[in-house]
């Protein structure tokens, strides 16, 4: 190890490239030297158009670029404007806001700032989040940033059944270590297989939850990460578990990361929040603070006027519909190049992971690594995870994806 500037716990950081970037930039310089057509570029999880263009809605984009002055570039309060936080509530709830609770929210950077409050305000240093052995990168890393850490539970079976007994298994054995348990759920159209847990799925989490809660040393504390929830066959449908969190015990706190970066193609606009759903008001009323405080300490205020964009769309039904049809036909076609995805694979016997919704597809594979180079020989770019591949079918336009399978299978071979 050379000369080091930087403090014993920033040591070694940032030192591996990220892995979506990394394969995003031997992309672009493949489309540099041959051209779009030749290359196949999977591998970042933005929408892009039937014509490789990037995705926006007209709607949102009209809209934003019309607000005055003062409501795009003033300061927001450091918590959000208040309408912001219940536009935030109501859209992300829909019809399935839980009864017997208390809800609050706080702006944030994006997902990503709402996952870095939870991970540091409800577990201790040195503790460690439960997550699922497919997972996106950055919860590791939100995690190590603050000094916390990450444990994976199995996320499938052989038969590629969601395995709700290993979040059991890992629970109570974390809750032996720890008392603060924090377990994160993405879904509906989990990144990167495309997964949604089903009703009678979080019934049965739920059952589990409120028995281990029934030792009022432990708290119980889920973050639901909600970016793909609109990109599911039935969006509305999607959000019926939210009202099961209705009168859960005070020890258990369910935490929920809104992000308008998918649901309103914003993702650089950096605007979400996060939301606690508590049958406490004492508890509800303590996480509004702790995250509030957590603004002011890490990025100060989020960015207005993206929040007041939601805010209006909240209250003008015309602009909200022409939106959500915007958003509905981006949905479809992105089910339709996963279909066309699913069907090939079957065909050629390509085992994937099941896909509901979302803009990832997911093959498990031995050696990622050595599979991502060889479909780069084909001018394939596509993200190896620790346990297989992923597809970002969101970001291939449906011309360019028959034929993908059947060369994933070859490489695989
Ligand atoms: C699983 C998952 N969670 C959260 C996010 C957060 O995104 P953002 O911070 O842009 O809202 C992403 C974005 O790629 C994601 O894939």
């Amino acid at each position: 190890m050379g000369f080091s500037m930087v403090a014993s716990h920033a040591v070694g950081k940032g030192k591996e490239p990220d892995a979506v970037f990394a394969v995003l930039n031997k992309a672009n310089i493949a489309k540099a030297a041959l051209g779009q057509e030749k290359v196949i570029n999977a591998s970042i999880g933005a929408i892009f158009d039937e014509k490789e263009q990037f995705a926006a809605f007209k709607g949102v984009s009209d809209y934003f670029r019309k607000l005055p002055d003062e409501e795009l570039m003033n300061y927001a309060p450091i918590s959000g404007l208040p309408d912001y936080l219940q536009a935030a509530i109501d859209y992300t709830f829909g019809q399935y806001k839980p009864k017997d609770a208390f809800i609050k929210a706080i702006a944030t950077p994006g997902g990503t700032g709402a996952i870095r409050n939870v991970f540091y305000n409800y577990i201790e240093q040195g503790q460690k989040a439960l997550i699922p052995d497919w997972f996106w990168g950055p919860y590791k890393t939100i995690a190590n940033e603050h000094l916390r850490d990450i444990d994976t539970y199995t996320m499938f079976d052989e038969d590629n059944n969601f395995t709700l007994s290993s979040v059991k298994e890992k629970t109570l054995e974390l809750l032996k270590m720890q008392d603060n348990l924090l377990t994160v759920y993405n879904t509906p159209g989990h990144n990167p297989t495309g997964n949604s847990l089903k009703y009678e799925e979080w019934e049965e989490i739920l059952d589990f939850y409120k028995d281990c809660a029934k030792n009022k040393n432990k708290k119980i504390i889920l973050l639901l990460d909600i970016a793909y929830i609109d990109y599911v066959s039935n969006p509305d449908e999607g959000r019926k578990f939210m009202k099961l969190f209705s009168g859960l015990p005070e020890n258990i706190l369910i935490t929920i990361a809104f992000s308008m970066s998918k649901s309103f193609l914003f993702y650089g606009i950096r605007c979400g929040a996060i939301i606690g759903v508590s049958s406490s008001s004492e508890v509800a009323e303590e996480f509004a603070q702790a995250n509030s405080y957590s603004a002011r300490g890490v990025w100060s205020n989020g960015v207005r006027g993206a929040q007041k964009l939601l805010v209006d769309v909240m209250k003008n039904k015309e602009l909200k519909e022409s939106i959500d049809k915007e958003r509905t036909q981006l949905s479809e076609l992105i089910l339709n190049r996963a279909d066309i995805f699913v069907k090939e694979a079957k065909e050629v016997g390509l085992d994937i992971l099941p896909y509901q919704g979302g803009f990832f597809i997911s093959v498990p594979a031995k050696d990622p690594t050595a599979i991502a180079d060889k479909l780069m020989e084909d001018n394939i770019y596509i993200v190896p995870l620790k346990k297989g591949l992923r597809f970002a079918i969101c970001a291939l336009p449906t011309h360019k994806i028959p034929g993908l399978a059947a060369k994933t299978k070859e490489a695989l071979r």
